[in-house]
């Protein structure tokens, strides 16, 4: 075997080596770096959720009346003021029927009796509920504002 030779196989053989070991190391590279990019990639996923889930109570926070309890509570619900028959339309529940002794809207004899305490009174026990009405009907989320087109409405749907 010539010198030259020799320094064929040697070199042949720690090339193979050096090729085996790199492999080895981008194996081992690849796996740690899956490993790493997985644990980041959930607590990623983690603050998103929390952030989005944050921003959605924030956006719905004005409204308020949206939240699951509150609605299941008080239908149908509206913070804004209404006018007419929308706000009169929680009302009917009673009104129309006369449940509980509700005075029965479109009862003229009936109503003007109650116009004798003044609308202002009218008004107030509407909001703050009188005998078997419970105050505003029992729809809290009701603006006064909503309590006084409603009771407009009743008055005038019972001349
Ligand atoms: C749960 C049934 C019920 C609902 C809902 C209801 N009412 Fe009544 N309401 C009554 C009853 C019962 C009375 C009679 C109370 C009494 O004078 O004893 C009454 C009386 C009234 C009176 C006369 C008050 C007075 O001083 O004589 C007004 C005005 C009135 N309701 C307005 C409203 C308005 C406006 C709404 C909707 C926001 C509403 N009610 C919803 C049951 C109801």
């Amino acid at each position: 075997m010539s010198e030259e030779q020799m320094n064929d196989s040697t070199f042949n053989r720690l090339f193979i080596i050096m090729i085996l070991a790199m492999t080895v190391l981008t194996v081992i590279i690849m796996v740690l770096a899956s490993f790493a990019s997985s644990d980041v990639n959930a607590k990623l996923k983690e603050q998103s959720e929390q952030e989005n889930t944050q921003k959605v109570a924030e956006r719905l926070a004005p409204i308020g009346v949206f939240s699951a309890t509150t609605v299941a509570a008080v239908e149908p619900v509206v913070a804004a003021d209404l006018t007419g028959a929308a706000a009169y339309e929680p009302c009917a529940a009673c009104h129309i029927s006369g449940a509980a002794g509700a005075p029965i809207v479109g009862d003229t004899a009936v109503w003007a009796e109650r116009l004798k305490k003044g609308t202002e009174t009218l008004y107030s026990n509407a909001i703050n509920g009188i005998n078997a009405m419970p105050a505003k009907g029992g729809f809290a989320n009701l603006s006064d504002n909503t309590v006084k087109a409603a009771v407009d409405y009743m008055l005038e749907q019972s001349k």
